[in-house]
């Protein structure tokens, strides 16, 4: 019931953070890392495929599997299905479900090896021979995980004009930062995820120019700021670097009951961009890209297959620019970086996304006329939306997002006037006009949220409407009860216990 074709069974696995536990025995801390092998048997008419860099099908539907480079337990991971797979580059090839592989193959054919190439001339040699990606069942709670070898993805990623690439950008980062210079602990997440921030947006900007990396940038700080506004900038997850009272550990039994902090209950957005202003603030003291980026390089060469943490990151970054450890870059009042770390808050510095301007700007301007009292419709004519890249889209939307609820009948005027938008396809489309829809109460749009709440079960997408549905009107409570009774099953157990919270069921 889980998978697109909704016949076979289909199983995978999922070990960030401390999940792995509960598949192998395990040292299950990312500042251990080791090679693994596997022997997979499984029943006729399915595949196995494992993050490792060669496998094997021996007699009786057996698959040999072997890491030869050491890695953490969190990114060994498993996947047996009804799979199929497709050549997409020189070694590079898409998995997934049968009624699936064709428009996989469509989404991603060529440009693979593109985002490779620049990743390799940034950041050094590719050491993990294929990458591969698999498309998972919808109900699967990322957008993209990146396993080694094999990244895993959501099907929403196959949007049918590439527009949701980013994602595969940033996975193809982990192949640097995360899988060879790894956090040591999951209190140090940003040294993963801020970095491959920044390397998806290095890579982005090689590919399809600073402009439209800018645009993408901004919607990132959107969500930041969305995140923030939700917790309060003084929330303790707001700084770079977290306290995780004693790792998590598992009760037997396979029960997510855990002593201490569950590392997964610290995931938010900080990391991610707090983490990536950080990385922009430590070019914006060496103030020359290339110089930068030949350090980036030399940061990976020096703690590859290593686990670190940030006080190795900065302490090799003075060490490497020793101009600017003798000016005291690391101590500047408002700065510093015992600030950046150990601080909540909003960054300190902020990369600049002008370059972006001419891509947000029209967008901007036409927010701004559909939060006006009464609509200005010559003007609203004037601007035609239908050339508009995806995240000028999404951009858009944000903005309408944070003038909601909009005057009065605004929201079914722009319904109707953008069928692009209210009737879309693509999944980041699809969020942001569901949280439109709760925000300004439109029950007559309720069915949009049910359906794709239904479609997918992403946990970036499903805990954001089930708030926003939890803290709307009473029929927004009962569609949220709904909803969530009837989709529960397909949840992974994770997002089906944080909507549980939401919703006061535990
Ligand atoms: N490694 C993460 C996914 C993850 C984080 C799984 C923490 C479990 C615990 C992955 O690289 C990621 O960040 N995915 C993002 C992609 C986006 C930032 C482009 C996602 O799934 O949304
Ligand atoms: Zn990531």
């Amino acid at each position: 019931e889980q998978t697109a074709g909704k016949q076979k069974p289909y199983m995978y696995t999922q070990g960030q953070a401390v999940l792995n536990r509960s598949f192998f025995p395990c040292f299950d801390t990312p500042s251990v890392k080791f090679t693994y092998s596997a022997t997979v048997q499984v029943p006729e008419g399915f595949t196995a495929v494992m993050s490792a860099t060669s496998w094997e099908k021996q007699k009786d539907n057996t698959f040999v599997f072997k890491m030869s480079q050491p890695i953490p337990s969190y990114l060994i991971a498993l996947a047996v299905g009804d799979i199929v797979s497709a050549d997409v580059g020189p070694r590079s090839r898409v998995w997934a479900e049968p009624c699936l592989i064709e428009a996989a193959k469509k989404e991603y054919d060529g440009v693979i090896e593109e985002f490779l190439a620049v990743g390799e001339r940034l950041f050094g040699p590719y050491v993990w021979g294929r990458y591969d990606i698999l498309f998972m069942p919808p109900s699967f709670p990322f957008g993209g995980m990146e396993n080694p070898c094999l990244t895993f993805v959501t099907p929403c990623l196959l949007a049918g004009d590439r527009s949701l690439a980013d994602v595969i950008i940033h996975e193809i980062s982990h192949s640097w930062f995360g899988n060879l210079v790894t956090n040591a602990t999951w209190g140090e997440f940003w040294l993963n995820e801020g970095f491959t921030m920044y390397a998806q947006r290095r890579i982005s900007t090689e590919v399809y120019g600073l402009a439209y990396t800018c645009l993408e940038a901004a919607t990132g700080r959107a969500l930041l700021r969305q995140h923030m506004d939700n917790t309060g900038e003084d929330h303790p997850l707001n700084k770079l670097r977290v306290v995780i009272e004693q790792d998590g550990q598992m009760i037997p039994e396979g029960f997510p009951f855990f002593l201490g902090v569950n590392p997964d209950d610290t995931y938010n957005e900080t990391p991610y961009e707090k983490g990536y202003c950080f990385v922009s603030y430590l070019a914006h003291l060496v103030g020359d890209q290339s110089k930068f980026d030949a350090f980036l390089q030399a940061y990976v060469n020096r703690f590859k297959f290593q686990s670190i943490t940030a006080d190795d990151t900065l302490g090799f970054f003075l060490e490497y620019f020793p101009e600017l450890k003798e000016k005291g870059v690391d101590s500047i009042p408002g700065f510093e970086f015992d600030r950046w770390l150990n601080t909540p808050g909003w960054p300190p510095y902020l990369p600049d996304l002008s370059p972006g301007e001419q891509l947000m700007k029209p967008a901007d301007e036409l927010a701004e006329l559909w939060a006006a009292d009464s609509l200005n419709m010559e003007a609203i004519e004037a601007v035609d939306i239908t050339a508009w890249r995806t995240y000028q889209l999404v951009y858009f939307l944000d903005k309408v997002l944070q003038k909601s609820p909009l005057p009065e009948g605004n929201v079914e005027m722009l319904s109707k006037m953008y069928p692009k938008i209210s009737k879309a396809r693509n999944a980041e489309l699809r969020l942001r006009w569901c949280q439109i829809v709760l925000k300004n109460n439109l029950d007559a749009e309720y069915s949009k949220v049910k359906d794709f709440l239904h479609s997918q079960g992403k946990q970036k997408y499903t805990l954001p409407l089930y708030r926003a549905m939890w803290g709307g009107s009473e029929s927004a409570r009962a569609l949220a009860m709904e909803t969530f009774s009837a989709t529960a099953p397909q949840l992974h157990v994770n997002v089906q216990n944080y909507v549980k919270k939401i919703l006061g069921l535990e």
